[in-house]
């Protein structure tokens, strides 16, 4: 998988591309490049953003800079770039990031990944170049790169080659494999500690029943999720 991600912060993804998980799908072709669309900017000293029209606090990234930046990168009129690619715009109040989606965009070759800052985006960057606006959760970061990271970081572990052990990214929390619920208890030695003991079905050696078990404390999980959240 090849991501790019457009963003005023490029140094911030030097950490994140050297983890484990990612360097042993960069081995294998994967591709993480950072555009910084402040070299782009068609504006003189660098300038990114401008005053929000109407009034009001804070600054908007300019709907020319990322034009430029994006025909730079790809040499193409950015509104017709969606039609070949998921263009995924980062904001607060996107498509929630869950693992329906994060499957969705695992079966895709590239994706580009455009950060916000400041107040965030002129909206005609979202409504003319993004095919996608997603957010990781209902809080605001102050830009958009823990949110790239999250993304990337979600997707790219489900790849072939990711993770030492493939079947860690199959059967876990909100995956079909668990209907959509979250993960069964882990246990690991020792078997008792402190007098707090291993469930005793995890030492019977019964496939089946463990099988059972998982399932059931998964949907448990399930059902206390949900009455905490109606609970609010
Ligand atoms: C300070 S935020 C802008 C918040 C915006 N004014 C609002 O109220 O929705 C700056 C940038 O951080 C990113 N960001 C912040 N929170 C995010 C979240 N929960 N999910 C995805 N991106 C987020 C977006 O790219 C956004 O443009």
């Amino acid at each position: 998988m090849k991501i790019d991600i457009f963003t005023l912060f490029p140094e911030w993804f030097g950490w994140f591309s050297e983890q484990r998980h990612i360097t042993n799908l960069r081995a294998s072709g994967s591709r993480i490049d950072c555009v910084n669309f402040r070299e782009h900017t068609p504006l003189s000293a660098g300038q990114v953003d401008d005053m929000p029209f109407g009034g009001g606090a804070g600054m908007v990234l300019r709907v020319d800079v990322l034009d430029s930046a994006l025909r730079a990168r790809y040499g193409i009129d950015p509104v017709e770039l969606r039609a070949g690619r998921r263009v995924i715009a980062l904001a607060p109040g996107g498509r929630l990031l869950d693992d329906s989606l994060v499957d969705e965009l695992a079966r895709e070759e590239e994706l580009t990944l455009l950060c916000g800052r400041y107040e965030g985006f002129d909206e005609r960057i979202i409504e003319h170049f993004a095919s996608d606006v997603v957010s990781i959760g209902r809080y605001v970061l102050s830009g958009g790169e823990l949110a790239a990271m999250v993304l990337c970081d979600a997707v790219m572990r489900k790849l072939p080659g990711a993770l030492g052990d493939e079947r860690s990214a199959e059967e876990e929390s909100f995956s079909a494999a668990l209907e959509g619920n979250p993960e069964y208890p882990h246990y690991t030695r020792p078997a008792e500690y402190r007098g707090w003991p291993v469930p005793e079905v995890l030492l019977s050696g019964h496939h089946a029943k463990i099988e059972s078990w998982r399932r059931e404390q998964s949907r448990e999980r399930a059902e206390r999720l949900n009455q905490e959240s109606a609970g609010r």
